[in-house]
């Protein structure tokens, strides 16, 4: 079955699927202005660490266009956009990695005076090849890490809708796949977006890979059964000087549970996720809206008047980690400063 695009450019617009709409319909938002980038971030209409960077980068082109061919105000404007931008979700590092990077090459074509938006688009444009290319790689060094026969527990949504195509988790289970190897994947539904059970089921039938949805708070009983053969997830950000990944919230239970009982859990992330800089208490973890906890498909579940804690992202420390799979191979959380060579672009 053809598989939806997360997010194109076409006629000087930024289309994205609407996440919120999934599995059920199929919609695109269409964002003129970088306003309409932001608020699709902020309202997960695309969401996922490599999606969200990439619509980022293409908010920024949304801006310097909106300013005309007039140079002047454009930095300015650039500048306003990419605050804006930035302040909606604090978690995902791909977020800021996308949007200094957009900044500092509009500063630097202005400045050798070549045209900033067709500058920022062809960047805008790269960076979103950039990002499949980098998971089909990611596939390739993973696949070898899931075994024939075997079930497979991911969490969240880490696939093709997650970035802007073939997915990191996903794109490990489904490499292994395509090569032939028989796996069943098991989909909590994580609570409270739902993005496994309304986002990775919908992305597996897609692709034809068998999978069952379980509910979050079944996975540590299927571990003790012997019943999952290894767990690989996605991150929005890992801390290469330490080796803590931070991914949505109930990874850090998946990997304890998986550490107790011997289950193999891998982080599978493109190096646009990578942080070089920040130690675990310098990430903010993003907090949303409490109605999210407190409602179930819109339905109000808990007495009128309670309150919930809705944390969105959790931290996972490297020694529940096995390995990191990067579109540079397969490492050990330990020795991820390693990598530092290899980053893309670095942010400020
Ligand atoms: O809140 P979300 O849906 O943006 O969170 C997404 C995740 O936590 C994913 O696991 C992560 O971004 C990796 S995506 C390849």
């Amino acid at each position: 079955m053809r598989e939806p695009r997360t997010l194109y450019w076409k006629g000087g617009s930024l289309y994205l699927l609407d996440q919120r709409l999934l599995p059920h319909r199929e919609r695109y938002v269409r964002c003129r202005g970088y306003r309409d980038v932001a608020r699709a971030i902020r309202e997960m209409i695309v969401r996922g660490a490599p999606a969200i960077g990439v619509a980022a980068a293409y908010g920024v082109v949304l801006a310097c266009k909106s300013s005309g061919s007039k140079k002047t105000g454009l930095e300015t404007r650039v500048m306003e956009a990419a605050e804006e931008i930035k302040s909606t979700r604090p978690t995902a590092v791909n977020l800021f990695w996308a949007v200094d990077r957009m900044v500092r090459l509009a500063k630097e074509a202005k400045e050798r005076g070549l045209d900033v938006y067709e500058t920022l688009l062809h960047e805008a444009n790269r960076m979103a090849e950039a990002d499949i290319e980098a998971n089909r790689r990611i596939g390739e060094y993973g696949k070898g890490l899931v075994p024939d026969g075997a079930t497979v527990m991911t969490y969240c949504n880490a696939g093709g809708l997650a970035t802007v195509g073939y997915g990191t988790a996903i794109g490990v289970i489904r490499a292994a796949f395509e090569e032939g190897k028989k796996i069943l994947v098991l989909v909590p539904e994580t609570r409270p977006k739902l993005q496994g059970a309304r986002l990775t089921a919908y992305e597996l039938k897609r692709i034809g890979i068998p999978y069952k949805i379980i509910t979050d708070n079944m996975a540590a009983m299927l571990m003790s059964r012997g019943e999952v053969s290894c767990i690989v997830v996605g991150a929005d950000r890992v801390l290469a000087r330490t080796g803590h990944v931070v991914n949505k919230i109930g990874t850090l239970g998946l990997a304890i549970s998986a550490k107790y009982f011997g289950v193999p859990f891998y982080v599978a992330a493109p190096l646009s996720s990578f942080d070089f800089e920040k130690r675990p208490e310098d990430v903010k973890i993003e907090e949303r809206d409490e109605r999210e906890v407190l409602t179930f498909a819109g339905k109000s579940i808990a007495p009128n008047g309670s309150k919930a804690v809705n944390l969105a992202f959790d931290i996972t420390p490297p020694d529940l980690v096995s390995a990191v799979i990067t579109e540079y191979g397969v490492y050990e959380p330990s020795g991820l400063m390693m990598l530092e060579k290899y980053a893309p672009l670095d942010t400020e």
